[in-house]
C-alpha cells in the first residue's frame, strides 16, 4: 500500500537485503515456480498488533524503513461502553485478525514465501488481546519455520518516526502520548529508550477520554474533543495545566480533570450546550500545553538534536502545530508520523522489529505475552 498519504516512505532508503544475500535466518523458504528468480526477491517483515482496541497486521521492509502495507480494523464495539472492554477486544481480535493479516499480505502484493520474519507486539497492553495476536504469530511464525521478533509497543510507537523520515538516526528525545501512556524517552544511538518522566496518574489519551465523557461527546475522546474545540475560544476558562513549574519531567492530569468536573458541576444542560465548544478548546489546549512544555524542558535539558512525537494523541492537530512552532523557534528538528501511524498500527511494530533481536524457530514457543 504506496500510499499518497505517506509520500516520504517512498522510495528512500537502503534496499532491503536480496534473499540470496540474507542471512540464513532472513531467507525465504520457498519461492514458488512462477514467483521471480530467487535473486531478485526482497524478503520482508509481517508484523502484527493486538494490545487495545485496533486489530492490525502489516508488511513491512527488512531495514524498517518502509511499509508495503499496513491496515488497521478500529473495534467498533467498544463505542457504546464509553471504553474499551477488554473481553470484547479479545474476542474482536480472535474474529478478524486472520483476515486483516491476509488483507495486509495482498495489500502489499507479497505472499507468505516472501515473509522472512514475523513480529509482534507482546507487551504492555490488555493481556487478552495481546494473546490473540502472539498465538496468531506465533502459528505463522512455526508453520514456515520462521523466526519471530517480540516487540514493546512503546518502542513500536517510536519506531512510526523511522518510517516517516527515514533517514532519521537517534540520538533524540521522544514524548510518547497515547491512551495507556505518556511518557517522554531520551533514544540513544543503539534505539535504547531511556525513561526521562511520565504521568503520575492518567495518560494524555485517557484524559482526553475521560474528558469527552464528562462532556458527553463520543469515544475515542481526543478527535471527538477536537471537532467539539473547532470553533472555542481556548482562553475563555481557566484550565490548570499539571505540573507544569514543577522542575521535572513528569506528567499529571487529574487536577485538569477536576477542574473540568466543576465547572460542570456549576451549569446546567443548555449553558453547556453554548458553552461547549470553549470548554473543550480550554480543555485541550491544557493537554497540549503540559506536553510541550514538558517536551521542550526535556529538549532543553539533555541538549536533543531532534524529537519525534509519537502514540494516538500525537494525531492532534494543536499538538502538532504547537511542537513544531515552538521547536522551529530553537532550530530542533521534528518528527511528527502521520495520523495514521501516530494511532496504533502494525507497521510500526515492523519498523521496532527491524533493529530488534528475533527468537529463532523454534524457540518461541515459549514465549508469553506481558500487560507490563
Ligand atoms: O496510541 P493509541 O492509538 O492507543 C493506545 O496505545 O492507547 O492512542 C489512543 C488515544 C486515545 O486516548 C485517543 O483519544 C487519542 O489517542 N487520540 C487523539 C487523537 N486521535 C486519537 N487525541 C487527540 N487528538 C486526536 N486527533
Ligand atoms: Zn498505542
Amino acid at each position: 500500500m504506496r500510499t499518497s498519504a505517506w509520500p516520504q516512505v517512498y522510495p528512500v532508503g537502503p534496499p532491503a537485503p536480496l534473499v540470496a544475500t540474507a542471512p540464513r535466518e532472513n531467507q525465504a523458504e520457498i519461492v514458488g515456480s512462477f514467483a521471480a528468480p530467487e535473486c531478485y526477491k526482497q524478503t520482508m517483515i509481517l508484523a502484527i498488533e493486538t494490545s487495545c482496541d485496533d486489530t492490525c497486521a502489516a508488511v513491512v521492509e527488512l531495514d524498517g524503513r518502509g511499509a508495503l502495507s499496513n491496515v488497521v480494523h478500529t473495534q467498533t464495539e467498544h463505542a457504546r461502553y464509553g471504553g474499551v472492554v477488554p473481553e470484547v477486544a479479545s474476542r474482536a481480535h480472535l474474529e478478524r485478525l486472520d483476515g486483516v493479516v491476509q488483507k495486509s499480505l495482498s495489500d502489499a502484493d507479497v505472499s507468505l514465501n516472501e515473509v522472512s520474519r514475523v513480529a509482534v507486539t507482546t507487551r504492555p497492553g490488555l493481556i487478552g488481546a495481546l494473546l490473540v495476536g502472539v498465538a496468531a504469530a506465533k502459528g505463522l511464525a512455526y508453520a514456515r519455520r520462521l523466526p519471530l521478533v517480540p516487540v514493546n509497543h512503546l518502542e513500536g510507537h517510536v519506531a512510526a518516526a523511522y518510517l516517516t523520515e527515514p533517514g532519521l538516526e537517534p540520538p533524540f528525545v521522544a514524548l510518547i502520548a497515547s491512551g495507556g501512556h505518556t511518557a517522554l524517552y531520551s533514544v540513544d544511538r543503539d534505539r535504547k529508550l531511556r525513561l526521562l518522566g511520565e504521568t503520575l496518574d492518567d495518560a494524555a489519551g485517557e484524559a482526553l477520554d475521560k474528558g469527552a465523557r464528562m462532556l458527553g461527546l463520543g469515544f475515542p475522546g481526543g478527535p471527538a474533543i477536537s471537532k467539539a474545540a473547532s470553533n472555542g475560544d481556548r482562553d475563555r476558562y481557566d484550565f490548570p495545566v499539571g505540573l507544569k513549574d514543577k522542575d521535572n519531567l513528569d506528567f499529571s492530569f487529574s487536577g485538569l480533570k477536576t477542574s473540568l468536573l466543576y465547572k460542570l458541576k456549576a451549569m446546567d444542560g443548555e449553558r453547556l450546550r453554548e458553552e461547549l465548544p470553549h470548554l473543550a478548546a480550554g480543555y485541550e489546549a491544557a493537554v497540549v500545553e503540559a506536553l510541550s512544555r514538558k517536551l521542550l524542558r526535556a529538549v532543553d535539558l539533555h541538549d536533543a538534536p531532534a524529537v519525534v512525537v509519537a502514540g494516538g494523541v500525537a494525531a492532534n492537530t494543536l499538538l502538532r502545530r504547537t511542537i513544531e512552532e515552538r521547536c522551529a523557534r530553537i532550530g530542533t528538528g521534528v518528527v511528527v508520523p502521520p495520523p495514521d501511524l501516530c494511532t496504533d498500527n502494525a507497521a510500526m511494530i515492523g519498523a521496532a522489529a527491524a533493529s530488534a533481536p528475533a527468537v529463532p524457530f523454534p524457540e518461541y514457543l515459549s514465549l508469553n505475552a506481558r500487560s507490563s
